[in-house]
């Protein structure tokens, strides 16, 4: 990669940790300081991902297989990756992504026992050695994240309740996980702590990319 490639950022953590919000006030903040800034989620972001999400958290799917369910979620990554992601890199854009590969490794890999290489090898075709540069992990209480998860459901018209849904140990699978991954890979992974206020939250958020951007400027 030539040193004018842009900046990709992912935000991770489990249902409720605030991921949707950090990216928001995040994006706002880079947009006012003047920065050009593509954001995206997964699985969504691209027309096309938008309606394989769909097929992915409607509760009535309770039938979809691990395998059926780890290929959508490549196909909405790949179509977001090709259509989106890499072409804002290459104009030096930088890209805030709600989700990536390490909640696929997370949820499908880990909780639904897929098993990491699988995850690894697909990864591989669909987003072809695209790794984020910083990657945000906001680490919440199972109980907490799943409290606030659900009353953002009853309020909102988003269908996002067929992953929301699944058993406490599920969700405990999950929370591990994530923890795991930052203990992998402590320089692309940060944690930070999402059972405060979300301004002691974006806090931290922003210090963090302050310094990741100005890291990367110097060098
Ligand atoms: N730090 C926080 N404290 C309390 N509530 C929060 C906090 N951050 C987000 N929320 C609220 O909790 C719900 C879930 O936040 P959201 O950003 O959608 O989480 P995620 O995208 O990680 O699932 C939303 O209704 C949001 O307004
Ligand atoms: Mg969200």
């Amino acid at each position: 990669m030539t040193s004018k490639r842009g900046v990709f950022l992912t935000f991770e953590g489990p249902e409720g940790s605030g991921k949707s919000t950090q990216l928001r006030l995040l994006v706002h903040r880079l947009r006012t300081a003047g920065r050009d800034v593509l954001d995206t989620a997964e699985p969504g972001g691209t027309p096309i991902g938008v309606q394989i999400r769909r097929v992915l958290l409607d509760a009535k799917n309770q039938d979809l297989s691990p395998t059926a369910e780890l290929l959508l979620m490549f196909a909405a990554r790949a179509q977001n990756v090709d259509q989106w992601i890499l072409p804002a890199l290459a104009e030096g854009r930088i890209v805030v992504c709600d989700r990536f590969t390490d909640s696929t490794l997370v949820y499908q890999g880990a909780a639904r026992g897929l098993g990491a290489d699988m995850v690894y090898d697909i990864d591989r075709i669909a987003c072809r050695g695209l790794v984020p540069d910083l990657t945000l992990l906001i680490d919440v209480d199972t109980e907490t994240g799943l409290g606030r998860a659900r009353r953002r459901n009853q309020r909102t018209q988003e269908v996002e309740t067929r992953i929301d849904e699944q058993c406490l140990e599920f969700h405990t699978k999950v929370h591990a996980a994530y923890r795991r991954l930052a203990e992998e890979e402590p320089n692309r992974i940060k944690l930070i702590d999402g059972n405060r206020t979300e301004a002691e939250v974006a806090a931290d958020v922003w210090a963090i990319v302050e310094t990741f951007l100005a890291d990367k400027l110097a060098n």
